[in-house]
């Protein structure tokens, strides 16, 4: 059975005093969650700490937006797998498009940081989608198809399971337009293909599938209505509690 996840990734908002008044005012609505939902929160490094500390009291997860693939080393700037699981952190986000195009984060550097995340037990969300250009010229299932390939290269079935997809097509990320629920069903339905032919049916089935890209209240029930989508992976509308939690709520 695949549990729904909604994610919230804040991007580079909020400080540390932002973070913890928004995570506060979840908790304090979090008695009216919908309960077959798992909630997540995926902040900027600088408050892993202190929210980790107002998370025990809950059930939000807590997730990074990013990490190396090395345990330690001369890396500057950058932040281990192994300094994560120090904090608590239970998800991390690999591959989002932004770090693909603003930092040079290549299919081998996300391939070896989804090796890296499984190693250390710490559940990566992988992001992948393609660019308007590429579904205008109606290559971006292949594209999606090449990403998810070299994504899992070297990784065996009883791994590739613990890994989530965040399918966000790069034209409806922070634009406002938001892929049809008929467009993202699709997608997520080839995705599931793929790792049919990658692995197997079974773990076709079970890997869990997450929309991205201008989710918000009033779009998140027919999303997450669709057959093969199990959840999102929410921008924008997560830096309100108010708004989180009607995505959070999408079945009510
Ligand atoms: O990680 C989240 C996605 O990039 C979606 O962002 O909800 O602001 O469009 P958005």
């Amino acid at each position: 059975m695949r549990i729904p996840l909604i994610a919230g990734n804040w991007k580079m908002n909020n400080n540390i005093h932002e973070s913890i008044s928004l995570v506060n005012n979840l908790i304090q609505l979090s008695n009216d969650f919908n309960n077959n939902v798992e909630v997540l929160v995926c902040v900027p490094f600088t408050a892993l700490y202190s929210i980790r500390k107002l998370l025990n009291s809950s059930n939000i997860k807590l997730g990074a937006q990013n990490m190396h693939y090395d345990e330690k080393g001369a890396y500057t700037g950058e932040i281990s797998p192994l300094m994560l699981k120090e904090i608590g952190v239970e998800y991390v986000i690999v591959g989002h498009s932004e770090r693909r195009q603003y930092f040079n984060e290549t299919d081998e550097s996300v391939n070896k940081k989804l090796k890296s995340s499984i190693n250390f037990a710490i559940k990566p969300i992988l992001c992948i989608g393609e660019t308007l250009e590429q579904r205008e010229r109606k290559i971006e299932k292949i594209t999606v198809e090449n990403q998810i390939i070299n994504a899992f290269k070297d990784i065996k079935a009883e791994d590739a399971v613990k890994v989530v997809i965040a399918y966000e097509p790069i034209w409806a990320i922070g634009t406002g337009k938001t892929a049809t629920s008929e467009e993202a069903n699709e997608m997520s339905s080839f995705i599931r293909n793929v790792f049919k032919e990658l692995y197997n049916e079974e773990l076709a089935k079970q890997v869990i599938v997450l929309y991205g890209g201008s989710v918000k209240g009033e779009n998140a029930s027919e999303l997450m209505n669709q057959t093969d989508i199990d959840g999102a992976l929410v921008g924008g509308a997560s830096l309100s509690a108010e708004e989180f939690i009607r995505i959070i709520n999408f079945n009510q």
